[in-house]
C-alpha cells in the first residue's frame, strides 16, 4: 500500500430492499469487492468492508401501494433474504445494515441539516403534479399518460417504456394519477438544491487532472458529464416513505434516496464502530474506495464527493472501481421479466458450489466492457479450468502422499534444476497477482492463481512420481514435498477468490492460517506434519444438469413473449360520426431526419397536396430516415399542432405497434396522390 494510506475502507454499492440478488451483482460489485477485501486482510492490513440495503426510494414505496402492504414489510422480506445471500456467497462484509435503521435515519438528517445551516443548498419553488384526492404530490413514476411521441398510454412520468424516451411529467398528454386515477392539477412545491455547478471546478481538477489512473469506463463517464456541465440536482422529494426533511414547513417530503443512500456507508460504519468510526471517514490516510455498477458512477464520483466535499470534514475517494453489466445468456438482466439467476435458486440448484459461481463471475468479470454469462461457459470452466486443473493437482498431491508416504509431509532432498526451476516460475507469479489486484483487475489476478495449479500439473506430470516411488524412494519424497507446498500455496492464492475451496484445502492439509507474505513460501509445511484424508474439491458438471438450466431460461422467455404478445384490450365503442371527424390522408415523403438530442424522433417535411407540411413521429428506433424519403404514408392531417422540442408538428404518421416491439409504418398498397383521403 502506498505510504499515505494506513487504513483502507471499503464500501459496496446497497442493494435496493426491493427484490433479491442475482449474478450480475455479485460479478459487478460483491465478488470484486470482497476479492479486495480478503486480499488486504490476508496482508495483515486494516480494513473495513461495508455493505446494506437501499431501502427508500419510489420503487418501493409503489411496490408496497401495489401489495397492499407497507414499504417497511418489503425491505423486512428482501433486506433478510440478500443478507443472508450475501453470507451464503461468503462476502465478507464487516457489516450489512440497512437505511431504514434509526441510526442511518439520525445520520442522513443530520448530514442533511449541516449542509442546510451552512447554507450549502438553494431552495426552489416549481409546480409539480398534485393528487387532490390522495392529498399528495407525484413522484415521476407515479403519473402515467400518454407518450407524446409514440403515443403510447403507458407511458410512466419519467419514461416512455415503449419508445424508450425520458420524459418529465409535464410532457405527458392525459396525464392520470396512479395512487387514486384522477387527473393530477400542478401545485407549487418547494424543495432544496445541492448547486453542483458551484462544485464543478474543483471536481474537475480532482477527476480530470488528479485521477487519470481511474478505470477508463469510470473516468470517460466523469469526463462527459463534467464537461456537459453540472446543474443543481434536488435533494428532496415530495414522499411518504424515506428521511424526513428535517426542516421546519417540510411536511411530506424526505431526503431523496440518492442523497440518503451513500450516507448509508456512514451510518453503517456509525453502527458499527460507534466510537472509533471517525477515523474511517476523515482522516487523510484512510483509502476510500467505493465497489459499484456502472450506473452508479455519476452519484459516486460527482454527487456524492460534492455532499462530503460541502460538509468539509470527510474525506473523498480514492478510486471507484466500477464495472460494467454482466448480460445473462445475451439479454440483459432484468428483474420484472425474470430474467435473471437468482443467489438464493442458484444454491437450490448447486448447493455447495458457490465458489463454482464466484470463480466464472470472476474470470469473466465485466471489468472492461458488459460481458455475457452462458451456462455452457459455467459448466466448461468448472469442467476444464476448476476439476481438470486446480481440484486434479491437488487431489494427485494428496492421494500420492497417502498411498507413499504414509500421509505424512515427506522431508525433502536435495533439489534438481528442473525443481529449482519450477519454484523460481511459481514464485514470480506473487508479483503479477498483486501487480493485477492493486489495479483492480480481478480477472487478470485470476488467471495468474491458475496458472499455479498449471505449473504444479506439469510439475507432476514431468516427475511421474508413481514411478519413481518404485525405484528412488528419496526422489519420491522430494517431488511430493514441493507438490504439497505448491498445494499449501495455492490455499493462500486462491483465497481471495475461492475461499471455501481455500478452507478446505487447509482443512485437509491441516493447516489453520496462511498469510499472503508467505506465497512463494517452499517451507509452508513441515517434514513429518500429517495430512487428512482427501476429499475431491470441484465435480464435474454434466450436461443434463446444464440442460435443465437452459430450458428454465427458455420457459422464461416463453412465458414472457406470450405475456407481452397479448393484444391490448379493445377500447370503447364510438359511433360513426366520431370517426369521420378524422381527416385521414395519404401523404409523400418529401425529406426525412433525424431531430437532434431525440433519440427516438424523426422529422418529415410531406407533401399533402396542399403545399406540404411537417410532423414529427417517433419511430427513429425502426427506420432510417433516408429510406423514408419517396415513400407513401398515412397521416392524421386535422390533428392539433403540437410542439415537441421546439418544433411544431403538424399531424400525426399511421402506423402499427406489435406488443413485443416491432413498428410498421401504414402505407397503402399501390402508389396513389398525396393528398387522398382515407376512410
Ligand atoms: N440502490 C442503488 C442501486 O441499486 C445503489 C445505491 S449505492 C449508495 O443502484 F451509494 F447509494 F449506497
Ligand atoms: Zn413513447
Amino acid at each position: 500500500m502506498n505510504k499515505r494510506f494506513k487504513r483502507t475502507l471499503i464500501t459496496s454499492a446497497l442493494p435496493y430492499a426491493n427484490g433479491p440478488v442475482h449474478i450480475g451483482h455479485l460479478a459487478g460489485v460483491y465478488v470484486p469487492a470482497d476479492i479486495y477485501a480478503r486480499y488486504l486482510r490476508l496482508k495483515g492490513q486494516e480494513v473495513l468492508f461495508i455493505g446494506g440495503s437501499d431501502e427508500h426510494g419510489v420503487p418501493i414505496a409503489l411496490k408496497a401501494k401495489a401489495e397492499g402492504v407497507t414499504p417497511q414489510e418489503i425491505v423486512d422480506r428482501y433486506h433478510f433474504l440478500i443478507k443472508k445471500s450475501f453470507e451464503d456467497f461468503g462476502i465478507t462484509f464487516d457489516i450489512y445494515s440497512r437505511t431504514s435503521s434509526e441510526i442511518h435515519h439520525q445520520t442522513a438528517s443530520d448530514f442533511f441539516r449541516k449542509l442546510y445551516d451552512k447554507g450549502e443548498f438553494i431552495e426552489k419553488t416549481s409546480e409539480q403534479y398534485y393528487d387532490e384526492e390522495a392529498k399528495q404530490f407525484l413522484a415521476d413514476r407515479y403519473i402515467t399518460g400518454t407518450c407524446p411521441y409514440c403515443r403510447s398510454e403507458n407511458a410512466y412520468g419519467d419514461q416512455c417504456e415503449t419508445c424508450g424516451t425520458s420524459l418529465s411529467p409535464l410532457d405527458l398528454i392525459n396525464p392520470k394519477s396512479t395512487i387514486s386515477g384522477s387527473v393530477p392539477v400542478l401545485k407549487e412545491t418547494k424543495h432544496w438544491y445541492l448547486p453542483l455547478d458551484k462544485h464543478e471546478a474543483w471536481l474537475k481538477k480532482w477527476i480530470l487532472e488528479n485521477h487519470k489512473e481511474w478505470k477508463t469506463n469510470v473516468y470517460g463517464q466523469c469526463k462527459s458529464w463534467l464537461e456537459m456541465g453540472l446543474q443543481p440536482r434536488a435533494v428532496s422529494r415530495d414522499l411518504d416513505w424515506g428521511v424526513p426533511v428535517p426542516v421546519e414547513g417540510a411536511e411530506g417530503k424526505v431526503l431523496y434516496v440518492w442523497f440518503d443512500a451513500p450516507i448509508g456507508y456512514i451510518s453503517n460504519t456509525i453502527e458499527l464502530l460507534p466510537n472509533d468510526w471517525e477515523k474511517w471517514w476523515k482522516e487523510e490516510d484512510t483509502k476510500l474506495l467505493h465497489f459499484i455498477g456502472k450506473d452508479n458512477i455519476v452519484f459516486h464520483c460527482i454527487v456524492f464527493p460534492a455532499m462530503l466535499k460541502a460538509d468539509g470534514s470527510y474525506i473523498l475517494p480514492e478510486n471507484v472501481p466500477a464495472n460494467e453489466f454482466l448480460n445473462l445468456e445475451g439479454d440483459k438482466i432484468s428483474t420484472s421479466r425474470n430474467w435473471a439467476i437468482w443467489l438464493h435458486e442458484y444454491l437450490e440448484d448447486f448447493p455447495g458450489k458457490q465458489d463454482v459461481l464466484r470463480y466464472v463471475l470472476t474470470a469473466n468479470a465485466p471489468e472492461t466492457k458488459d460481458n455475457d454469462f452462458t451456462w455452457k461457459d459455467f459448466q466448461a470452466r468448472n469442467n476444464n479450468e476448476l476439476v481438470a486443473i486446480l481440484g486434479n493437482f491437488v487431489n494427485r498431491a494428496l492421494v500420492l502422499t497417502q498411498k507413499y508416504v504414509e500421509g505424512k509431509i515427506p522431508v525433502r532432498g536435495e533439489l534438481t534444476d528442473y525443481d529449482k526451476q519450477t519454484w523460481e516460475e511459481f514464485i514470480g507469479v506473487k508479483k503479477e497477482m498483486e501487480n493485477y489486484l492493486e489495479l483492480y483487475r480481478f480477472r487478470d489476478a485470476l488467471k495468474e492463481a491458475m496458472n499455479l495449479a498449471r505449473i504444479g500439473n506439469k510439475y507432476l506430470a514431468d516427475t511421474e512420481p508413481w514411478k519413481t516411488a518404485k525405484t528412488d524412494k528419496e526422489r519420491t519424497a522430494t517431488i511430493l514435498n514441493i507438490s504439497l507446498q505448491i498445494t499449501a500455496n495455492l490455499a493462500i492464492a486462491f483465497e481471495p477468490f475461492l475461499p471455501f475451496t481455500s478452507e478446505k484445502i487447509k482443512r485437509i492439509i491441516n493447516k489453520e492460517t496462511l498469510n499472503w507474505s508467505e506465497l512463494g513460501s517452499i517451507d509452508l509445511l513441515k517434514p513429518n506434519h500429517p495430512i487428512n484424508q482427501p476429499e475431491l474439491l470441484f465435480e464435474k458438471i454434466e450436461d443434463e444438469t446444464i440442460e435443465k438450466q437452459i430450458r428454465k431460461l427458455q420457459d422464461t422467455k416463453k412465458a414472457n413473449d406470450s405475456k407481452e404478445l397479448k393484444a391490448e384490450p379493445i377500447k370503447e365503442n364510438i359511433v360513426f360520426d366520431d370517426f369521420t371527424k378524422l381527416d385521414i390522408r395519404v401523404g409523400k415523403v418529401l425529406e426525412c431526419t433525424k431531430v437532434p438530442k431525440a433519440d427516438k424522433l424523426l422529422q418529415f417535411k410531406i407533401d399533402d397536396g396542399l403545399g406540404g407540411r411537417t410532423i414529427l413521429s417517433g419511430i427513429a428506433a425502426h427506420y432510417k430516415a433516408e429510406e423514408l424519403i419517396g415513400q407513401n404514408v398515412c397521416f392524421i392531417a386535422n390533428l392539433a399542432p403540437r410542439t415537441i422540442k421546439g418544433i411544431e408538428s403538424q399531424g400525426m404518421i399511421l402506423s402499427a405497434e406489435s406488443p413485443d416491439g416491432p413498428v410498421s409504418l401504414i402505407q397503402p398498397v399501390s402508389d396513389i396522390p398525396p393528398g387522398s383521403k382515407i376512410s
